[in-house]
């Protein structure tokens, strides 16, 4: 899948703008989260924010303050990763955001589960 994805931003790395990255590509591959990232954002993070990161999982439905989707462009370019990290791990409340986003602290010393998390976000960046 990562092999396909290479070959999809091919046309990038042979221009040199591959960091090793590939954040600000100007075309995105898909994130393909694998291992505790993958099974967290599957059996979780979708049950509210959705397949596509619209927002509009099954348990958004009934949340005072629903979550905002991670397409909106402006919101992207307001956040920094560290943010994400910090609302991913400490939840919404740790950053002045609704308390309906929990907290996550079984990943607190997981930083490359939440490193994940944070990329699978920014993929919905449109
Ligand atoms: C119970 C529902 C629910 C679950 C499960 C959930 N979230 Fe959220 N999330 C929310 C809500 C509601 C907000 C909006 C909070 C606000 O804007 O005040 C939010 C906001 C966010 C934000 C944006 C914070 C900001 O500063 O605007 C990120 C990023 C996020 N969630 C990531 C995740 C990830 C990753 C997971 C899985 C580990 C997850 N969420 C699981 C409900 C949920």
């Amino acid at each position: 899948m990562f092999r396909f994805s290479l070959l999809l931003i091919g046309s990038t790395i042979l221009s040199g703008a591959c960091g090793g990255q590939g954040e600000d590509a100007a075309v995105r591959p898909p994130v393909t989260l694998t291992g505790e990232a993958k099974v967290k954002w599957d059996t979780l993070c979708v049950t509210c924010h959705g397949n596509k990161g619209t927002g509009d999982g099954p348990s958004a439905a009934p949340l005072a303050v629903k979550p905002r989707s991670f397409g909106d462009a402006t919101w992207q370019g307001s956040v920094t990763d560290e943010h994400l990290a910090k609302v991913i791990v400490e939840g919404g409340k740790a950053v002045g955001k609704s308390e309906l986003m929990p907290a996550n602290p079984d990943l607190a010393n997981k930083k490359d589960v939440v490193a994940k998390l944070v990329k699978k976000v920014r993929s919905f960046r449109p």
